[in-house]
C-alpha cells in the first residue's frame, strides 16, 4: 500500500559493518517503495570502498567513525573503535542533521542501529522521531535485555536458562559474549547497553518476521512499540515487488561471481555443499584444516569461501588437489549461490544475514557457530525452526572433521535431511508471505510509514 508520506524524510544510520548495512539498506528500499524519502548514512571509510549508486532512489551521506582511512581494522582495539565511533559519530550526525535542514531537506526521523545508543541522544536534541533498528534476532535481544536488567546474571551458572518467550537454553546456546563474558568485554558492554535508553525510542524495529519468532516478539512487544519488517533479503528472492532490488547493492568485498555461477551451472541439481563464514568472523587455522579435511573426506562437490586474508591457513595444495571436486573463492555472490539449484547444503557460521538468506531461499544448513549471536542462531536453526543440524565444537571450540562429515551426510543423504528439506521449503514460503503485499511485515511497514507522517517524538 502506498501511503501519503511524501513529506517524510528519514535518516538511516547503520553500524558500519556488512552484516548491519545489508538489512538497514534493504529496509530503506521498502520505505522508498512506500514513498518515504530516505538518506542512508555510511561511514567515510566504507563509502570510499563502496561508492554509493548515483541511480539509487536512496540518498547517501557519510559521517566519520573516527577511522576514515582504515575503519574497524585500523583501530587499536574494539574499545578504542567504539569510543571513537561514539565521539566522532555523535558530532558528525548532529552536523549532518543541521546540513540537511539548511539545504531545505529537513529530517523528521532517525532510524539508528540499536548498537549506536548515542544516535538516539543526538536525534532527541533535535526533537526528531526515533526508531531503534535491531539487526539481530529477537531471542538474542531478549537475552541481552535480561542481562541489562540483572534478570540473567553474568557470569552464567551451569543451569539451563529459562527466559520469557524463549525455549530453554543451555549456557552455550546464549551469545558468546554472555557465556564467555571476559572474551570481548567491550562488545558485551555495547550489546547489553542497547537497552540503556531504548525506552525513549518511539519505535523498535526488528529484523525478522513475526512467524519466525512469534513467542519472543509477542513478549518484547509488551515493552515497546515493536514492528517486525523482514526478511530483509532482496525482493527478487522473495515477493519480487521491488523491480530493481536484485542484490543488496553494497559489497564490502568483490565477489568472484561469474567464476562461481559458471562452476555451479556445471554441477548437477542438489549436489553442492556451500561453505561460508561471513564477513567478520576470523577462523582458527585448526578449524580451516578440519573443514578442508571434511570436504575432502565427504566426497561431495563443494564451493568454499575462504577470505583473502585467511587463504594462507589452507593446507598447501588444497585447491589443486581438490579441483575436480570443488572451488575455493575469496568472496561469493552468496544470494545467487544459495538460490542456485545445484546447492543442497549450506555450512554456515550462522551470522543472522546468512540465516535469513538460508530461510528465505529454503536451503538446509549445517550450523557451525563461532561467536557473538551465532550460537543462539544455531540453536534456533536446528532445534526450533528444524532447518538444519548443529555441528558441535569440541572443548577447544573446534568442530572436528568427523562431526562435519556426519552433519553434511545427514543433510545430503540422511533420513533426517529429507524432513529438514521439507521444513526449509515451508519457511521459504512463510518468509515470502511475510514481506509480500498484505503480509505481516508489509503491514507493519505501512503502519510505521503512516505513523511517521503525523508523529511527534516521545519526550
Ligand atoms: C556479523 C556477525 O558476525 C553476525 O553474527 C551477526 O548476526 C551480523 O553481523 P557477518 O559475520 O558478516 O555478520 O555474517 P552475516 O550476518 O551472515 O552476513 C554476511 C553477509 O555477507 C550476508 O549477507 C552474505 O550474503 C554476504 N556474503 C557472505 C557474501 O555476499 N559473500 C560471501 O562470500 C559471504
Amino acid at each position: 500500500m502506498m501511503i501519503n508520506s511524501s513529506k517524510v524524510h528519514v535518516l538511516v544510520l547503520p553500524y558500519p559493518g556488512q552484516g548491519h548495512i545489508n538489512p538497514m539498506l534493504q529496509f530503506c528500499k521498502r520505505l522508498v517503495a512506500k514513498g518515504v524519502k530516505t538518506t542512508f548514512v555510511n561511514s567515510v571509510f566504507i563509502s570510499k570502498s563502496i561508492p554509493a549508486d548515483p541511480k539509487s532512489a536512496i540518498n547517501f551521506e557519510t559521517i566519520s567513525d573516527g577511522h576514515d582511512e582504515g575503519g574497524y581494522a585500523a583501530a587499536e582495539s574494539p574499545e578504542a573503535y567504539l569510543e571513537k565511533l561514539a565521539a566522532f559519530g555523535s558530532k558528525a550526525l548532529a552536523d549532518l542533521i543541521r546540513k540537511l535542514e539548511d539545504k531545505g531537506e529537513p529530517v523528521q526521523a532517525v532510524i539508528y542501529d540499536s548498537f549506536l545508543t548515542w544516535a538516539l541522544d543526538v536525534a532527541k536534541q533535535f526533537g526528531l522521531v526515533t526508531a531503534a533498528f535491531f539487526t539481530q534476532t529477537c531471542a538474542v535481544n531478549s537475552i541481552y535485555y535480561n542481562v541489562y536488567h540483572g534478570l540473567l546474571p553474568v557470569p552464567l551458572s551451569d543451569s539451563p536458562i529459562s527466559l520469557p518467550g524463549l525455549p530453554l537454553l543451555q549456557p552455550k546456546e546464549t551469545p558468546s559474549f554472555v557465556y564467555l563474558p571476559d572474551s570481548y568485554p567491550a562488545f558485551l558492554h555495547m550489546l547489553v547497553n542497547q537497552f540503556s535508553n531504548v525506552d525513549q525510542a518511539d519505535w523498535v524495529i526488528l529484523n525478522n518476521f513475526h512467524k519466525l519468532e512469534e513467542d519472543a516478539v509477542n513478549w518484547i512487544a509488551k515493552l515497546w512499540r515493536v514492528i517486525t519488517v523482514g526478511p530483509t533479503v532482496p525482493s527478487i528472492y522473495l515477493d519480487k515487488r521491488l523491480e530493481d532490488d536484485i542484490g543488496y547493492g553494497i559489497n564490502l568485498f568483490k565477489p568472484d561471481s561469474s567464476l562461481c555461477i559458471n562452476w555451479l551451472n556445471s554441477q548437477p541439481k542438489d549436489s553442492v555443499v556451500y561453505v561460508s563464514f561471513g564477513s567478520w568472523t576470523e577462523i582458527d587455522v585448526e578449524q580451516v584444516e578440519e573443514i578442508a579435511s571434511a570436504l575432502k573426506e565427504s566426497g561431495f562437490k563443494f564451493l568454499w569461501v575462504v577470505r583473502a586474508f585467511e587463504k594462507e591457513k589452507l593446507p598447501s595444495k588444497f585447491a589443486e588437489e581438490t579441483s575436480e571436486k570443488g572451488l575455493v573463492v575469496t568472496w561469493s555472490p552468496q544470494l545467487e549461490v544459495l538460490a542456485h539449484e545445484s546447492v543442497a547444503c549450506f555450512v554456515t557460521h550462522c551470522g543472522f544475514n546468512s540465516v535469513l538468506e538460508a530461510l528465505s531461499l529454503g536451503v538446509p544448513v549445517v550450523a557451525a557457530p563461532q561467536w557473538t549471536d551465532q550460537p543462539t542462531n544455531a540453536k534456533f536453526l536446528a532445534d526450533i525452526w528444524g532447518v538444519g543440524v548443529k555441528a558441535d565444537a569440541d572443548e577447544k571450540g573446534i568442530v572436528r572433521r568427523e562431526t562435519l562429515v556426519s552433519c553434511i551426510r545427514e543433510i545430503m543423504e540422511g533420513e533426517k535431511g529429507k524432513q529438514i528439506k521439507e521444513n526449509a521449503i515451508e519457511w521459504k514460503a512463510l518468509a515470502k508471505e511475510a514481506i509480500d503485499d498484505g503480509g505481516s511485515s508489509d503491514k507493519n511497514i505501512d503502519e510505521f510509514v503512516a505513523g511517521l507522517a503525523g508523529q511527534k517524538a516521545k519526550n
